[in-house]
């Protein structure tokens, strides 16, 4: 075993027929003093030396001198079809050249066939959608549809998930780095998280998901008045580092939620439109049937396009008030939208997802047979975690490592 990762063993990525454009925009230094002036300077970037991107091309990004880039990060979990994807780019080309906005105020076929195609996938019962703008819009309405329609107002959510940084929103998402001190957490329980690798309880225990699941009934029990507007989680949790609870374990807090009047709200952000690889959706690989399912990132291959979608009882109970968005819905959107689930279905991407995916955690767990450095290897088709830790016993997080490997 070694700690020490030889950099000749990195390998060069595979040729690839595609020839970028010439840059001959600003240059990067004329760039990064005018974001250095002009852009609040809580919007960061990556790398020491930051990289400009000025072209895609499917899983193949471009800085301005054309060297090309793999982007294992997919636009931040976004670009699930590939850069710049043919279909996707014709689609959207074509509805902007015909109408770029238009509210939901009036009749447009695009975004009436984008919801019906975006149904189908889902369970059932799941049959109504509002379109949103970004992935904590949508969660931001989730909340409040829960709230609206139980009449309850506790939530219960995981330690260390994430589910974006809106005022509501904030407080659901639990983890320090992402939260400023102005109060955010009305009526939000954060549990403990289902974390088989750093948690109390890990796979070899008995009844593991029992345990975890039990800590739900306990907040229902002990922090509430013993109903609950909603549960909400990720199917995995993304930004906490790839998290993949003990099997069973959304059903059991499922029946909890249940019991306490609550609904069970699955955010798809991350782990939607075929990510894992099993399943269409992530919440398939725990069995589960939610009442609220979150969608964003993948969902538009880029374009801003996010969803809620929940049962029609669900649905009509927020008739009571109107709501509504400017742009959520707008036809370049949801085109977008209706390119990328066109996409999956034709070029078979769920079976890629999941061919790749079980290829690379293959290497992965090969590598940490011979790396003392890698703790713990886990995931599921392309969303997939490895804990860089600076002892096995102790599991104590190497985010030294880790800095040094993300600026290879
Ligand atoms: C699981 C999950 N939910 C919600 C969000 C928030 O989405 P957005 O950044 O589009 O607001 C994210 C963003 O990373 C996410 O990963």
């Amino acid at each position: 075993m070694t700690n020490k990762i030889p950099r000749q063993n990195i390998p060069s990525i595979p040729s690839y027929n595609y020839q970028p454009t010439p840059y001959i925009g600003i240059s990067k230094q004329q760039v990064i003093e005018l974001r250095k002036q002009y852009i609040n300077p809580v919007v960061a970037t990556y790398y020491k030396q930051p990289i400009m991107i000025v072209e895609g091309s499917m899983q193949y990004v471009f800085d301005e001198t054309g060297k090309r880039y793999l982007d294992a990060f997919a636009g931040i979990a976004t670009i699930n079809v590939g850069h710049s994807h043919p279909h996707v780019v014709k689609a959207v080309q074509e509805q902007s050249a015909k109408l770029q906005h238009l509210t939901t105020l009036y009749l447009h076929p695009t975004i009436a066939e984008y919801s019906k195609m975006l149904v189908d996938k889902m369970p059932d019962d799941l049959s109504m959608v509002y379109l949103v703008n970004s992935g904590s819009e949508a969660n931001d309405l989730a909340m409040l549809m829960a709230r609206v329609y139980t009449e309850n107002f506790d939530i219960i959510t995981l330690r260390n998930g994430y589910h974006g940084m809106g005022g509501n929103t904030m407080g659901l998402t639990s983890q320090s780095t992402w939260k400023y001190s102005p109060p955010h957490n009305f009526g939000i329980h954060h549990a403990l998280n289902a974390d088989v690798y750093r948690g109390p309880w890990n796979n070899n225990e008995n009844n593991v998901a029992d345990k975890y699941a039990d800590e739900i009934k306990n907040i229902i029990e002990y922090a509430t008045c013993g109903k609950i507007a909603g549960f909400i989680a990720e199917s995995i949790q993304g930004m906490g580092g790839a998290i993949v609870y003990p099997d069973g374990y959304l059903r059991k807090v499922s029946d909890y939620v249940h019991q306490a009047k609550g609904l069970l709200i699955i955010d798809e952000v991350q782990t939607g439109f075929c990510r894992t690889g099993k399943g269409f959706w992530g919440f398939e690989l725990q069995d589960v049937k939610p009442d609220i399912v979150t969608l964003a990132k993948g969902i538009g291959n880029g374009l801003p396009l996010a969803a809620v979608v929940t049962t029609p009882e669900i649905a009509q109970a927020f008739t009571q008030k109107i709501h509504f968005n400017t742009f959520a819905g707008n036809p370049v959107s949801c085109a977008a939208g209706k390119a990328v689930l066109e996409t999956i279905e034709r070029e078979n991407l769920q079976q890629n997802c999941s061919l790749v995916g079980d290829y690379l955690l293959e290497g992965l767990d090969n590598l940490q047979e011979k790396y003392e450095c890698i703790g713990d290897v886990r995931g599921c088709g392309l969303m997939i975690g490895v804990d860089l830790v600076k002892n096995r016993e102790t599991k104590e997080a190497n985010s030294e490592l880790a800095s040094q490997i993300h600026e290879l």
